[in-house]
């Protein structure tokens, strides 16, 4: 497609509104310090294999608005809590024919998930296999407690990923893209760079060359995992990064990839990798 054929999709999408240069009112400089004392870096270099595509890479949190962004400063102000509150009491639940409880085997999460969040996906020596946190999640749940597996995208699973990220928030995403893990995301970069849809459009046409604009009325961020899963304002729950993903195919008026197909598995690593340097936010605010 050339050049002006792919801007004028990019129109065509945004007709209903419009794409334009902005600053939506929203302070990217604003330094983000949860609780006044977990120190978020919002901004920092690009990892080096993204050859430059992108001058430094931002946590969504930087393009939302000031009123957005300070449902995140304080925990007893972001609405995401509530579920890591819930998912505490799943981990302390036993469930399943093996009679067991998350804590049964992992104690105390704030201790002995600590980090976790920052390096998945991450490769399963044993199962020779990318996995995903959901995916690991329900391993447990089904191997080791005997208990149902919960929904890909579901508000058990959302909850419980959020409270598995909180001991993790403030350290660096750390994903590995090399060794085994390399085939898992080129086949993610894959598909970001590919065109989907009627409107033919990648992530990269919105994520990587038109951020920091406005569409319709979004001020278009990087599309960074780091902060997942994230409350939206819009839906008034946790939403996973799958999730978010199948929305965002969709508007591309495309068929969407399932919440964890091989496709979304790929795409998630090759997306946190993205984001290597960013802090873990999780939960997340976003609008
Ligand atoms: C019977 C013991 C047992 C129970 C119960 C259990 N797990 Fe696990 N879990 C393990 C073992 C063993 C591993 C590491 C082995 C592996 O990689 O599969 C593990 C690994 C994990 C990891 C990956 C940690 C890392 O460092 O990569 C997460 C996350 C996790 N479990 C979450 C949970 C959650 C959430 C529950 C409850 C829904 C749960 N587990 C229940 C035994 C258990
Ligand atoms: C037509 C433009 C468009 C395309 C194509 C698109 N997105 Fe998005 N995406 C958006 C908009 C608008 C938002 C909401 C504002 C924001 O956070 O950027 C969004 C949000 C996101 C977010 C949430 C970021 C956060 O911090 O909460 C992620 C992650 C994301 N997109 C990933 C993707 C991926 C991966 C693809 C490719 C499969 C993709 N997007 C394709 C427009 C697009």
């Amino acid at each position: 497609m050339t050049r002006t054929r792919r801007r004028n999709a990019l129109w065509a999408f945004a007709a209903a509104a419009c794409v334009v240069a902005t600053s939506a009112g929203a302070d990217e400089n604003a330094r983000l310090v949860v609780n006044g004392e977990i120190e978020m870096v919002t901004r920092t270099a690009a990892p080096a294999h993204l050859n430059g595509a992108l001058p430094d890479i931002r946590s969504g949190w930087t393009f939302r608005t000031t009123e957005t962004q300070a449902l995140q400063i304080d925990d007893f102000d972001n609405p995401g809590m509530i579920f890591v509150d819930k998912a505490m009491d799943a981990w302390n639940s036993v469930e399943g024919s093996e009679g067991k409880s998350c804590s049964a085997c992992h104690g105390n999460p704030m201790e002995s998930m600590k980090g976790v969040r920052a390096v998945y996906p991450k490769w399963n020596e044993a199962a020779g296999e990318v996995r995903t946190l959901v995916m690991q999640i329900n391993d447990c749940r089904v191997k080791r407690m005997g208990a149902k597996p919960w929904k890909y995208t579901g508000a058990d699973m959302a909850a419980m990923e959020a409270l598995i990220s909180v001991p993790s928030r403030g350290m660096a995403v750390n994903v590995a893209i090399d060794g085994p893990a390399a085939e898992t995301w080129a086949k993610g970069k894959e598909i970001y760079y590919t065109r989907y849809g009627q409107l033919e459009l990648s992530c990269a046409n919105c994520h990587e060359q038109n951020y920091d604009n406005m569409i319709r009325a979004d001020h278009l961020s990087q599309g960074q995992i780091n902060g997942f899963p994230v409350y939206r304002l819009k839906n008034t729950k946790l939403n996973t990064a799958h999730a978010r993903f199948k929305g965002c195919v969709r508007d591309t008026r495309a068929e969407t990839f399932k919440p964890g197909s091989d496709e979304f598995i790929a795409l998630e690593l090759y997306v946190a990798s993205r984001g290597n340097g960013l802090s873990v936010e999780a939960p997340s605010v976003r609008n």
